[in-house]
């Protein structure tokens, strides 16, 4: 279905100046790739900058945040509002990453607000779900995955989750671990949210959201991954630092899918 799309999730790394380094020599070395859709997710603080970077080189890649608070704005010291980011040029965020829930309470329902923040602002939300390691090993990992689909895009209408939602499963032990879950589970589990996706939406709307795999996604495993049916993309962390990496994952992404 369609291409894939392959984000670059940067974390808290990279100072400004480094991140329009970095974008304008991917912008260089992806010139010319056709059938991925590529995109960045750097810190708050470089998304201008970014933005003006990959507009100035007509780079094709697009933009997205890491997080973002869901009201429009208001006395809430510290936060983001959607339309900030829309009007830097953000075209997606990242919501309910496994850092936002683990380090920063996020819930479903928090998560949930934010989804139909973003929708109501047009940025693309990349709503992030996936198991502990003991929930894995308990024999869990389903029902984990079926509450936080359901809780983080409650209400949402079928209309909505076909014009463009990202769903990533990111199994939490995969994060930044180096363990990549295989390509056999990963597909498993995301053909287990395809069909959540189906039973919320309907078919047409769940084969129109792009699922997504994380964890420790690499050159060396992209193409098996993103060959399996319902991975229709990655996001990637501690492989999207390195431009070197993030392009061979960016190349390969297009061979195995
Ligand atoms: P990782 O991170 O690729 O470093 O495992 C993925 C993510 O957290 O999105």
């Amino acid at each position: 279905m369609g291409t894939p799309i392959i984000a670059g999730n940067w974390k808290m790394f990279k100072t400004v100046g480094e991140a329009v380094n970095f974008v304008s020599e991917l912008a260089v070395r992806v010139a010319g790739i056709k059938g991925v859709e590529m995109v960045v997710c750097p810190p708050f603080t470089a998304l201008a900058a970014v933005a003006g970077q990959l507009r100035d080189q007509g780079a094709g890649i697009a933009l997205g945040a890491q997080n973002m608070y869901w009201e429009d704005e208001g006395a809430y010291t510290g936060e983001v509002a959607p339309g900030m980011l829309k009007e830097i040029g953000c075209r997606y965020v990242i919501l309910g990453h496994s850092e936002r829930r683990q380090y920063f309470g996020e819930t479903d329902a928090v998560v949930n607000k934010k989804v139909h923040a973003a929708l109501a602002h047009e940025l693309i939300p990349i709503v992030c779900v996936g198991e502990r390691l003991e929930e894995r090993e308990s024999g869990n990992t389903e029902e984990v995955v079926r509450r936080q689909v359901e809780g983080s895009l409650a209400e949402l209408t079928a209309r909505q989750a076909a014009a463009g939602l990202v769903v990533a499963y990111e199994p939490v032990w995969a994060i930044g671990t180096g363990r990549t879950a295989s390509a056999a589970d990963a597909q498993q589990v995301n053909k287990f949210i395809r069909g959540l996706l189906r039973n919320l939406f309907g078919e047409a709307a769940a084969q129109a959201v792009r699922i997504q795999y994380g964890g420790s996604v690499k050159p060396g495993n992209t193409a098996e991954l993103m060959a399996q049916p319902d991975i229709d993309g990655a996001l990637v962390g501690g492989a999207s630092l390195e431009v070197d990496s993030f392009t061979d994952i960016i190349k390969n992404a297009v061979v195995g899918y």
